[in-house]
């Protein structure tokens, strides 16, 4: 099976109520625990890549070993450049290879969102690939997105409908509530997502794969093994999955999932060090972060997504 778009994956995943997960990969052991767990469970993939993993590891270095696990795996995966910030990293990215591209012209006024977003879709399209956009802003830190609170806002749904048909966009992010990073929530607030947004947009474009970033759980187990062996994170709240999981059964086809994967990588790592502080053979450190990555995409796959067995 080569790498392909998710124009398949979405329909079925529209269809059976269930989401395709979208993780993002920075290197090699990341990338090996991602299709491991999916070849185990059976589940079609996006592998996603930022600015920052293209500048940490190079285009062609991820796209090489993206091909070896497709060859490894067998299964269907989608490549895909995540917040791509104009048209040259998109165009890069369709000329690398990348079968879909996000265009995130979200910081921008609607009107500029919308002439960038179509540019990169008559460039995509022409090319095969398929492309993402977005409305609304998540708030949230990471290398590439930086949206101070008071900056982001929700998706205004009377806006999807002309957004999509005048940029000819495959799929939209939308902000519900979501944010990027290990602290979505603060600490004694309630986990709340706009699930009546979610609604209003799925009326308004029927049939039409809606996406979300900032998906992330935070999974208590890694941020206390962080903890435990040296790390000192402050309380870290997350989207609780059973949120996830419904919004997963509605219009939404894609859930993007990095920081789950930063943790349980860091957790492995620090683990490994503080058990064996002699150790300085990387392979015996970076082995359990990709064990506990394997572990956490499993779960993922057959807890939240529901996209076992769906390759
Ligand atoms: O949403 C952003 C992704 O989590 C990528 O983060 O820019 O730090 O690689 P990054
Ligand atoms: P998290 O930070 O919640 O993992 O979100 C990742 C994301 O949205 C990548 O685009
Ligand atoms: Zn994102």
């Amino acid at each position: 099976m080569p790498i392909v778009t998710s124009t398949e994956m979405f329909k079925k995943a529209y269809d059976g109520g269930y989401a395709i997960g979208a993780f993002n990969v920075n290197n090699m052991e990341i990338i090996q625990g991602i299709t491991e767990a999916a070849k185990e469970v059976n589940s079609p993939l996006i592998l996603q890549v930022s600015a920052g993993a293209r500048k940490y590891a190079k285009h062609v270095y991820l796209m090489k070993l993206i091909e070896a696990a497709e060859e490894d795996t067998g299964l269907p995966i989608c490549v895909h450049l995540d917040h791509g910030e104009n048209f040259e990293i998109c165009k890069s990215c369709i000329d690398g290879g990348f079968t879909s591209v996000m265009i995130d012209g979200s910081k921008h006024p609607f009107e500029e969102n919308v002439a960038i977003t179509a540019e990169v879709v008559k460039y995509a399209h022409d090319h095969g690939v398929v492309v993402e956009g977005e409305l609304g802003r998540l708030a949230g830190i990471e290398d590439a997105v930086n949206v101070r609170p008071e900056d982001s806002s929700y998706t205004r749904p009377e806006e999807v409908e002309e957004f999509v048909a005048r940029t000819g966009v495959d799929s939209l992010a939308i902000a519900i509530g979501t944010s990027h990073g290990a602290y979505k929530f603060k600490p004694g607030q309630k986990p709340q997502l706009r699930f009546d947004i979610l609604e209003e947009v799925a009326k308004r474009l029927p049939g039409f794969p809606i996406v979300l970033h900032g998906a992330s759980s935070v999974i208590p187990e890694y941020v206390d093994i962080i903890n435990k062996n040296g790390g000192a994170m402050p309380d870290a709240i997350g989207v609780p999955e059973p949120m996830l999981r419904k919004a997963a059964q509605m219009a939404v086809c894609k859930i993007n999932i990095d920081s789950d994967l930063r943790l349980a990588m860091t957790a492995g790592v620090r683990q490994t060090l503080m058990n064996s502080p002699a150790e300085f053979d990387p392979r015996k450190y970076l082995i359990t972060g990709r064990d506990n990555i394997r572990e956490l995409v499993k779960n993922k796959i057959v807890n939240v997504l529901g996209s076992d067995n769906k390759a």
